[in-house]
């Protein structure tokens, strides 16, 4: 059974009924990665540091926080998906591991901060493949202006500065109006101070685009291209995300948009509005790197660490590839008990932790008698630093088997 306390980073804490962290999860805890020298994401993190000299740069603040700072602050309805137990990671009722940075939105707003960035590790119950990981980096950025004339005359001048600036480059952006009626703007805010706060996020942004992928020599003398997209968040209105075209794809980078005015109200300060944007520094690292399997920021094989060096982006030199490992494994789950895909994946990360590769559900059926479900799931194991007999395979595939049965009693077919 769960122990009845878990001690995280130093303290300890009650568990309860919801609590599903994994020792594989609170081992990630202390690492912070994106503050480990030369380190592709404590690159990443400084390069987009130094193009907002400026702003406040934060990057170590805990990730134990209440659901109501990672969801109810941000305005996130009490039925959205990410509150479930089997999409985020929580300690117990009242404290969870953040699922994003813009968790602290409010803190820092109310530190009295208008221009800053964070970087922190976030944490999401998730699918196993190579763009995947339940443990990630994001980068929060968000600048805040006095919502009255000085604070729209300072708005208009930066983004003076800024077009001029994107004027000189190399850079094609298509663009979507920064209001209509799918993406509107909030009922407080004067539609022209909105549209001047958006203009603002999109030249910052496309400045932020040019300083990351503007450099890539393979596209020659082609320009950058940059796209903008409605989108939807909670916490924002209008919301955009930001995707770039890179080695022949359009990737999704960033999103973004108009803080809500209650965001900025819980945090006292209401006569100030502006934007927010958030980035996952993986998603990023693996284009610029080209590193090809997300556990390999994980690694402390002395051939992925040595590659890199402090403030420099260089192709990653992928080494040997080791032979896969399938296993598969079926079973009946009992009546009345479902158990999620991310149950199965945190399973079997807490036993092989990252000799796997990726997790596939290849069958699934009712039975039409019994009513019961039949799941069946291929587990792909295999070393990124080193090669794996069948035999360890096999080992780590009957512990998976036993857990299934102890956690979730489950009868193998
Ligand atoms: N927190 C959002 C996410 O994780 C990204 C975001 C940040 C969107 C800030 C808008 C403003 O998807």
């Amino acid at each position: 059974g769960r122990p009845s306390s878990l001690e995280l980073l130093g303290n300890r804490y009650p568990t309860d009924s919801v609590t599903n962290l994994t020792p594989a999860i609170i081992a990630k805890l202390p690492l912070r990665l994106h503050t480990r020298p030369s380190h592709p994401l404590n690159t990443l993190r400084t390069l987009i540091e130094s193009h907002y000299p400026d702003f406040a740069h934060l990057s170590s603040l805990s990730p134990l926080v209440s659901p109501y700072k990672n969801f109810d602050e941000l305005s996130f309805p009490q039925d959205h998906p990410g509150r479930a137990v089997t999409d985020s990671y929580y300690v117990n009722k009242d404290l969870m591991l953040r699922t994003h940075t813009s968790a602290h939105e409010v803190e820092v707003f109310r530190r009295g901060e208008d221009k800053w960035l964070l970087t922190a590790d976030v944490y999401r119950r998730d699918e196993i493949d190579g763009s995947h990981y339940p443990v990630f980096h994001q980068m929060e950025g968000a600048r805040i202006f006095s919502a009255d004339a000085a604070g729209m005359k300072e708005v208009e001048e930066d983004n003076a500065r800024l077009r001029h600036h994107l004027a000189q480059a190399n850079i094609v952006i298509e663009d979507v109006p920064h209001i209509s009626v799918s993406n509107p703007n909030q009922e407080t805010h004067d539609p022209l101070h909105s549209e001047l706060v958006a203009q603002n996020l999109k030249l910052s942004l496309n400045s932020l685009m040019l300083t990351l992928f503007g450099g890539a020599s393979e596209r020659g003398s082609a320009p950058l291209r940059v796209r903008w997209i409605e989108a939807y968040f909670p916490f924002t209105s209008p919301s955009f995300e930001v995707e770039v075209f890179f080695r022949g794809k359009w990737l999704e980078i960033l999103g973004s948009g108009v803080v809500r005015q209650a965001t900025l109200d819980t945090a006292n300060v209401p006569n100030k509005m502006g934007w927010a944007f958030g980035l996952g520094l993986e998603r990023i690292a693996m284009i610029l790197y080209s590193i090809p399997d997300i556990r390999l920021f994980w690694s402390t094989d002395e051939r992925f660490i040595s590659q890199f060096t402090d403030r420099e982006i260089t192709t990653f030199q992928p080494y040997s590839k080791y032979p896969s490992c399938f296993k598969d494994v079926s079973f009946w789950t009992p009546q009345g008990v479902t158990l999620h895909e991310n149950d199965f994946c945190d399973v079997v990360r807490d036993v092989a932790g990252d000799l796997v590769e990726d997790v596939k559900q290849i069958d699934s059926f009712i039975h039409p008698k019994t009513n019961r479900t039949s799941l069946c799931y291929r587990v792909n194991y295999r070393s990124m630093d080193r090669s794996m007999s069948n035999e360890e395979a096999n080992e780590m595939q009957l512990q998976v088997v036993s857990r299934l049965q102890e956690q979730f009693g489950v009868e193998i077919r």
